[in-house]
């Protein structure tokens, strides 16, 4: 009978903690990530500030990976400054541009033919003592997306060029044990069951071993990491998956276009159309052009076309607090931007296909709908050249180093 109540109040009480909405309408998404929704009863505003509601919302990421940063901060004029001391790191020159594209390329490719680090292990024990050649053609592509974003990013944000092998062991290391946290702090009722970055021993000795010890949460170099890796390096795979084996497999343009975006990464290569003389367009029934003419989607259309379809942050989940006086329970609600992004009656009924020839029209209500980067006044600094661009530039790095 005890063990019932318990049971009950702990339901109860997970239910109070974690009252969950959850909307696909772009318009009351934009509104849930301003943090400016009103109750549905009464009208009622958010008691929270916007960067409150964000900061409570997302406040696992402090315990879990210690940080302090624009997501964690409840007051706007860090979380600003912390925007402003980013954006100088990512506003590259062109020469920047041109040879992160090419450190992506030569780092890429030295892993496909020389194997890769991690995998040593993997064959070293399955293969036991047998002289056999380790079967080191297999590739984790994950890992490599993994370790390949890593890299770029401690390379623009940290001025570290890591290029010998050992390094990538721990950059590997680092990388998972990143998504191992994210992943297992995610989502939690209670503050109890988050866990804690203190006890994560394995999270701290990767970071360590590559930038030595910080001190304070502020100089935790995860507060650069977390928000450009974890939401780059899947994107990437995704896109990447999309364009060599899935929808792309039939149409090597694509391939082709990101590619030559990646030898030659400018903004007028990002938006070229790459045309095809008429004698090496494909025959067949592929990809039938209804929209767009003879020209095939630019670069970034097909970025942009990932970034739909594989949304960096599928949820935006934000702290509401309508009626001053009735304890301190949240509501949380999150914005479904997969679902903006997917939707048939915004995107049409091939909503669930991968065309980056959607790109070359799209309507007032698409452009609404599309918050791959979030929205105002939570916009990602990357969202107009540097997150677009850097998946480009990855994705195309790694067409490359397979043979497109
Ligand atoms: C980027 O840097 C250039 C100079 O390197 C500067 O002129 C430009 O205003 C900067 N852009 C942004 C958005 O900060």
């Amino acid at each position: 009978m005890i063990l019932t109540i318990s049971l009950l109040l702990i339901v109860i009480w997970g239910k109070r903690q974690h009252t969950r909405s959850s909307s696909n309408e772009p318009a009351i998404c934009r509104q849930i990530i301003a943090g400016v929704l009103r109750s549905t009863e009464k009208q009622q505003p958010n008691t929270l500030s916007p960067h409150q509601s964000k900061a409570i919302a997302n406040r696992h990421l402090p315990i879990a990976f210690g940080i302090d940063n624009a997501f964690t901060r409840t007051d706007s004029v860090h979380a600003s400054m912390f925007v402003e001391k980013v954006k100088p790191l990512i506003n590259l020159s062109a020469e920047q541009w041109h040879s992160v594209s090419e450190f992506a390329r030569v780092t890429t490719s030295h892993w496909i033919e020389h194997g890769f680090p991690g995998l040593d292990h993997s064959c070293g024990s399955s293969c036991h003592k047998e002289k056999q050649k380790p079967d080191c053609n297999r590739i984790n592509v994950a890992s490599l997306a993994q370790i390949l974003s890593l890299k770029v990013v401690l390379w623009l944000m940290f001025d570290k060029k890591t290029q010998d092998q050992t390094c990538d062991e721990n950059l590997l290391n680092l990388a998972q044990s990143i998504n191992r946290v994210w992943i297992s702090s995610k989502l939690k009722a209670t503050e109890n069951d988050i866990p804690r970055f203190e006890d994560d021993i394995p999270l701290q000795t990767s970071l360590v071993n590559i930038f030595g010890k910080h001190n304070h949460p502020e100089d935790n170099p995860l507060n650069l990491i977390l928000p450009s890796f974890e939401t780059m390096w899947r994107v990437m795979l995704r896109s990447f998956l999309e364009i060599r084996f899935g929808t792309g497999k039939e149409v090597p343009e694509w391939r082709e276009t990101m590619i030559a975006f990646a030898k030659k990464p400018t903004k007028k290569q990002f938006d070229a159309g790459s045309r095809y003389p008429p004698s090496l367009s494909i025959p067949g029934p592929s990809m039938d052009d209804t929209r767009g003419g003879q020209s095939s989607p630019s670069a970034n259309y097909i970025v942009r076309e990932s970034l739909r379809l594989y949304a960096p942050t599928r949820h935006v989940h934000r702290a509401y607090q309508w009626n001053q006086g009735t304890g301190a329970s949240h509501e949380m609600m999150s914005a479904d931007i997969e679902g903006c992004h997917t939707m048939s009656d915004i995107w049409g009924s091939d909503a669930d296909r991968f065309n980056p020839k959607r790109w070359f029209v799209f309507t007032p209500a698409q452009g609404d709908a599309f918050m791959p980067f979030g929205c105002p006044p939570f916009e990602c600094p990357a969202k107009p050249t540097f997150g677009p661009r850097m998946v480009g530039v990855l994705v195309g790095s790694l067409l490359t180093a397979v043979g497109g």
